[in-house]
């Protein structure tokens, strides 16, 4: 989805805004531009360049030699209104070409406004709804930038983080947001303005994390900040824990590669200090009262649901409350039953997904309380929720969500059996529990080295079109995960199926040499789940088991064996397999596994 970067300081702007955007490049995108201002005869001039395509078609084009400023900014978009095309690249200008203005979110009313320009002379180029921001503006401005900007602002229904440049204030950029994400990263005399912190790493790890409707006068030296009527906003700078390192690859081909390696470590920080042997866990949800709940909802999207679905047998085990797990974009539509009896769970690793945050404000204007599980700290998300937990997997880059997965399922876990210590509810398992938790970051190392079987059946198989997952309990729960992860990268029909249901439909799709994946990891069903491989076999089936059972079937083609661990947490031993399995397919068909078509890293709208 669209990426923004902005600077202001001593530096030339370009080179910052550029790799600024290429570390964004991961989030998904068609055309790339930049605006600069750059001194010309003790006035400014504004320049543009922009163009469809990579960033490196932008960083080729020999126009950038000319800007010289020291103030930019930059975008990478990714197509809503209008093809991707030059004239619909970002940055935008008003008539009067005073100013220049990059925008990630959705204009809801565009054509409203639109319409409201045209009716007042003004002329748009593009096909987009982001045009209209540097025209209204202009129809605005009567001499004071802020005031502009606040009317403007007013005007708009949607999402938006915005960034606006002109000679007309040329020590200045002017950013706001609502509903998408932007920060400001602070270095002494300058400053580097991004829609996600991994941009702004390589310069510094201290950031102002704008809230909604705010807008912000950004200059060398200062950074001030402002509600919607102008009021004047004190806040704190942030610091974030991660390095530049953790957001380049490290001498591994891909990110998802080193994101996958990187699991053992990713739960170890997601463990932290809020689970010991001889402790109570230990979770920052001082206050709540969990007494009151009598039903639990888990909501989330993509992979996250995954993570949650995989969850609620653990909730409902230890803390013996119903639990729902629902996607939040049906969520958010459905009316669902929430009052203050309920507590409700989001797990996001942006924290900026739009269905989201909807669902999570549904939720708290019904009454609930919510507790949210996110990775990117200071994220809309941790924002709006009562109380958020973060599962400190460091960023992750990769589209394909992995390290994350794996340390939301921990988190969420850890989760439940604090809930459960809470309501001092008597589970002998528990102690055991908390060892296997503690157990997983080797588990999972381990694991890892199952590569070289993955990565061969990958090569006999990486030409089907359909791909099957089967599994029971959790085991079906991490084949969803498994066949989404098959999907979103290699482009490969794949669909996951509770191994009970297999005859009830879906077994006459099997057919010679199609294969089907089983995961069977629970002692009391894994002879039931290869029983219906068996029935898939007879039918023709290339089969595969991941399994850590004793299991030996000269029938089964391959057999990969996985450390054994307490049933709830093995999804988040076997979807690594899993998780290889898709990669080695995807390296297979020679796509680029890190930016797959058509996905975008952080979904900020619906
Ligand atoms: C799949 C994937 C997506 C996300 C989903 C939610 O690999 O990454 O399905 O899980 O878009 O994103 P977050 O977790 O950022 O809310």
């Amino acid at each position: 989805m669209c990426g923004i970067v902005g600077y202001i300081g001593h530096k030339k702007a370009v080179p910052v805004l550029i790799n600024g955007l290429l570390s964004l490049e991961y989030r998904g995108y068609d055309s790339a531009g930049v605006a600069v201002l750059s001194p010309d005869n003790n006035e400014y001039k504004l320049d543009i360049v922009k163009d469809k395509g990579r960033v490196k078609v932008l960083q080729d084009n020999k126009e950038l030699e000319n800007l010289h400023g020291n103030v930019g900014i930059a975008h990478t978009r990714w197509a809503t209104h209008g093809i991707p095309s030059k004239e619909n690249a970002h940055p935008h200008l008003d008539n009067s070409k005073s100013f220049a203005v990059v925008h990630n979110g959705i204009i809801e009313n565009y054509i409203e406004l639109r319409q409201k320009l045209i009716e007042n002379g003004y002329t748009l180029y593009s096909d987009t709804d982001t045009e209209v921001i540097p025209n209204l503006i202009h129809m605005n401005y009567n001499g004071d930038i802020l005031q502009a900007v606040s009317k403007t602002l007013k005007e708009l229904k949607g999402s938006y983080a915005i960034e606006v440049i002109s000679p007309l204030f040329p020590t200045k950029i002017i950013v706001a947001k609502k509903d998408s994400p932007l920060v400001v990263g602070i270095k002494d005399d300058e400053k580097i303005i991004a829609s996600d912190i991994p941009a702004a790493l390589s310069h510094t790890n201290k950031f102002y994390f704008l809230d909604e409707e705010e807008i912000g006068v950004i200059e060398k030296d200062s950074a001030k900040f402002f509600d919607i009527n102008l009021n004047e906003v004190k806040k704190d700078i942030k610091e974030i824990d991660w390095n530049a390192e953790s957001s380049e690859k490290n001498g591994f081909e891909d990110f998802m590669l080193k994101e996958i390696y990187e699991q053992p470590n990713a739960i170890r920080e997601t463990i932290g200090s809020r689970l010991s042997l001889d402790k109570k866990v230990n979770l920052e949800l001082d206050g709540v009262d969990f007494k009151k709940f009598n039903k639990i909802f888990i909501v989330a999207c993509g992979t996250a649901m995954h993570a949650g679905i995989v969850s609620k047998y653990s909730f409902e085990k230890f803390c013996r409350i119903p639990t729902e797990v629902d996607m939040a974009s049906e969520f958010r539509y459905r009316n669902p039953l929430i009052d203050e009896h309920t507590l409700c769970i989001f797990i996001s690793q942006s924290g900026e997904t739009a269905d989201t945050i909807a669902a999570l404000r549904l939720a708290k204007d019904s009454g609930s309380t919510t507790i949210s599980i996110v990775n990117v700290i200071g994220s809309s998300i941790t924002r709006i929720s009562d109380y958020t937990l973060y599962t400190h997997a460091g960023p992750e880059i990769a589209v394909a969500s992995t390290k994350a997965y794996v340390c939301q399922v921990t988190l969420l876990n850890i989760l439940a059996l604090y809930i459960s210590e809470q309501l001092g509810i008597e589970n002998k398992e528990i102690n055991s529990f908390k060892e296997s938790i503690l157990e997983l970051p080797e588990k999972v190392k381990d694991t890892l080295t199952t590569i070289d079987a993955i990565k061969e059946i990958a090569d006999k198989v990486y030409t089907q079109k359909d791909l099957y997952f089967i599994g029971r309990g959790t085991d079906y729960a991490v084949s969803m995960e498994g066949s989404l992860k098959l999907k979103e990268i290699s482009y490969i029909h794949s669909e996951a199926y509770a191994a009970g249901e297999l005859k009830h439909g879906p077994i006459a799709l099997i057919e010679n040499g199609i294969t089907v994946i089983a995961v069977a990891t629970n002692p009391n069903i894994s002879e039931k789940t290869l029983s219906n491989l068996e029935e898939a076999i007879t039918r023709g089936a290339n089969s595969v088991l991941i399994t850590n059972q004793d299991i030996k079937n000269d029938k089964i083609n391959y057999i990969i064996n996985i450390p054994k661990i307490d049933s709830i947490l093995s999804p988040i031993i076997s979807i690594v397999p899993l998780q290889i399995f898709a990669y080695f397919i995807a390296k297979n068909k020679k796509l680029d596994v890190d930016k797959p078509r058509n996905l975008a890293k952080s979904v900020t709208v619906e």
